[in-house]
């Protein structure tokens, strides 16, 4: 929740930065879910705005790494971009500010974490996806990232949040919830706890193939929702921000959430199973977008690990929503009872959907390459 800021408190803040010019106003900017966003705006003409946020650290336990791999990953999208003829590294990459003693994250006496970016303006962000042109530019913008950062080595980057999309981690997870059983829920959810174990050996199938040295280890973003793409006055992708989750992972990975929050025609928590639907129309184009900029170099295992991806991001959601049920709702905000177990069933039915799909979603893959 964005808290009221004025521009006296958070003047202490801002002036630990190296800003150019001169701050007039603050107001709470955007509609992201995990940290508190605001726009600080220019006294001075020629001089940029600015993006100030207060960074979620109930959710980002490792703030100096996550900055380090920012740091990192920036560094390289600028450095590929300024080779590229018509490119524009400022206004393509997010640029973060850095403080004036030369450290990038302020925290305060309260124990709040701040930093600032430079405001990238004359765009915009879309929090859903409605046409098949929004679809493409997501895919394009997030192909283009795997491209740009698929000569930096992955091992250089740290894991935020460790074994964020690690099937076996999360069904480790879920078997203790399951024993430990503290609301006595077990008994409530056997069809869903079938559902997960009798496909839990085939979704693991990208992890064993990582394993076996068939798919690259990846700088991959994590978050791949339609807002993390901000889009310029003619629609078009401009910039991949919300760089919190970069990480080291498997293509397939970027690839499937992104699919799986583009194409549910109902919302993530939709009660009337019947309401989920896939929209084909979103997928085909979200990756003839991402594949017109990867698929000049991805290997041929990683191609057709893109549709597995599309079957394992919902069901690790699904799965996760289901073990914090089970859980007692420890980790996701609930506004009911009932809500982790029906956000649950609604990622497996969207899982059960792309089944049905799956020989076409292959197909529409295969296609684009
Ligand atoms: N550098 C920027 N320039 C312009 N708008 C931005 C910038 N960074 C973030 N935003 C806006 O703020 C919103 C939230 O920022 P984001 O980093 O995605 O935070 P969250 O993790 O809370 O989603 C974005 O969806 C976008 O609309
Ligand atoms: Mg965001």
């Amino acid at each position: 929740m964005n808290k009221t800021i004025t521009l006296e408190t958070a003047r202490p803040i801002f002036v630990q930065f190296d800003l150019k010019g001169a701050i007039k106003t603050i107001s709470p900017f955007g509609s992201g879910h995990i940290h508190d966003t605001y726009r600080l705006t220019n006294e001075v003409n020629g001089f940029p705005d600015y993006i100030l946020q207060r960074i979620n650290h109930n959710i980002f336990k490792n703030i100096p790494g996550l900055t380090e791999n920012m740091r990192l990953v920036t560094a390289h999208l600028k450095k590929r971009l300024a080779e590229i003829p018509g490119s524009d590294p400022e206004k393509e990459v997010l640029q973060m500010v850095p403080m004036k003693n030369g450290q990038y994250v302020f925290q305060d006496a309260d124990g709040n974490h701040w930093r600032i970016f430079h405001f990238l303006k004359d765009t915009r962000s879309y929090d859903l996806v409605t046409t098949e042109q929004q679809a493409f530019e997501g895919g394009k913008a997030f192909g283009k990232f795997q491209r740009l950062l698929a000569d930096m080595d992955a091992t250089r980057l740290q894991e935020p949040i460790p074994d964020f999309h690690n099937l076996e981690s999360r069904m480790n997870l879920f078997h203790k919830a399951i024993e430990a059983n503290p609301k006595d829920r077990v008994k409530l959810v056997a069809p869903e706890i079938e559902f997960v174990e009798s496909r839990a050996e085939q979704m693991n199938r990208i992890l064993k193939l990582g394993r076996a040295g068939k798919l690259p280890l990846r700088i991959t973003h994590n978050d791949t929702k339609f807002n993390n793409v901000l889009l310029d006055q003619n629609d078009r992708g401009q910039c991949v921000i919300d760089l919190d989750t970069v990480m080291p992972g498997y293509v397939a990975y970027d690839f499937g959430d992104a699919v799986r929050t583009i194409v549910n025609t109902a919302s993530e928590d939709e009660k009337d199973l019947e309401k989920i639907q896939v929209n084909m129309a979103l997928l085909k184009s979200f990756a003839e977008g991402f594949l017109s900029e990867t698929a000049g170099f991805l290997n041929r295992d990683e191609v057709d690990s893109l549709a597995m991806g599309v079957l394992l991001l919902p069901f690790i959601m699904g799965l996760r929503f289901l073990t914090d049920y089970i859980g007692g709702d420890t980790y996701y905000k609930i506004h009911f009872p009932e809500h982790n177990i029906q956000r649950a069933r609604a990622q497996f039915r969207l899982v059960e959907k792309l089944e049905e799909q799956y020989p076409e979603i292959q197909r529409i893959i295969t296609n684009c390459i």
